[in-house]
C-alpha cells in the first residue's frame, strides 16, 4: 500500500493547547486512520525559524546548508499538509509568516516565467484549521484567509480547505458550539 505524507505545521503560541492546534490534531489523526501515513510534525512557534534575513539568503548563495533547505523538503515530500493557522492580530502568527518566507524560493518552490510567476509545489492538498477570537468569515476583516489562499496559490497549490473555529472568544457557549462544528468538519473532510 503506498503510504501518504502528511507535514503538520502548527503555529499557536500555546502548542499543543491552542484551539487550532487542538483541530488539526484530530485532522491529522483522522486523515492517518483513512490512509497509512507518515507524518512529519514542525511547530514553527517553537522559536528555531528565525525572521528571514540577509544571512540567510547569503547562505544561500553561498550554497549552504539552510534550515530553510530542510523546511523545503518538508514541504516537497508532503502530499497533504495540514496547517493550524490561528488569527493574531487579523493576520496568521508571524511566526507561521517567517515559515512562509523561508519556503518560498525562486526557481525551487516557484519560478518566474514571461507570462509571470508559477507555483512549483504542485499535487498537494492542503488543510488550514483556523481559530479566531471573532467573526471574520465574509467581512474586510479575513485577511488571514486571502493570505493563505494568495500565498499558497503563488507556490502552486490550489487545493486549500479551511476549517473555521470562530467566535471562541465571545463567551463560553459559542466557543463550545463553534469548536464542536470544526470537529464535526474534520470527522466530514476526512
Ligand atoms: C496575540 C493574540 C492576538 C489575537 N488577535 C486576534 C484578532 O485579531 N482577531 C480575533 O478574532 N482574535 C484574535 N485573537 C484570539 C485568537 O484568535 C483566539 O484566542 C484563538 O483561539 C487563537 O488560536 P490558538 O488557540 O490556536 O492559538 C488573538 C489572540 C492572541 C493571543
Amino acid at each position: 500500500m503506498n503510504t501518504q505524507n502528511i507535514l503538520y505545521v502548527k503555529s499557536s503560541i500555546f502548542g499543543d493547547n491552542g484551539v487550532s492546534s487542538g483541530i488539526a490534531k484530530k485532522l491529522v489523526a483522522a486523515l492517518a486512520q483513512k490512509k497509512d501515513s507518515a507524518i512529519v510534525e514542525r511547530n514553527v512557534s517553537a522559536g528555531d525559524i528565525p525572521h528571514f534575513s540577509m544571512q540567510t539568503i547569503e547562505a544561500i548563495g553561498a550554497g549552504n546548508a539552510t534550515l530553510a533547505d530542510t523546511l523545503i523538503a518538508e514541504v516537497q515530500q508532503a502530499d497533504v499538509i495540514v496547517i493550524a493557522a490561528p488569527m493574531y492580530n487579523f493576520a496568521i502568527p508571524s511566526q507561521l509568516k517567517a515559515w512562509f518566507d523561508h519556503i518560498a524560493r525562486a526557481g525551487v518552490t516557484f519560478k518566474y516565467t514571461e507570462a509571470g510567476a508559477v507555483g512549483l509545489l504542485t499535487n498537494k492538498k492542503v488543510y488550514i484549521a483556523t481559530a479566531r477570537g471573532g467573526l471574520h468569515q465574509d467581512k474586510g476583516t479575513n485577511l488571514d484567509t486571502v493570505y493563505l489562499k494568495t500565498m499558497l496559490g503563488f507556490l502552486g497549490i490550489t487545493d486549500v480547505e479551511f476549517i473555521y473555529a470562530e467566535g471562541v472568544n465571545l463567551g463560553e457557549e459559542v466557543r463550545v458550539k463553534s469548536i464542536a462544528a470544526a470537529e464535526q468538519q474534520v470527522q466530514a473532510v476526512a
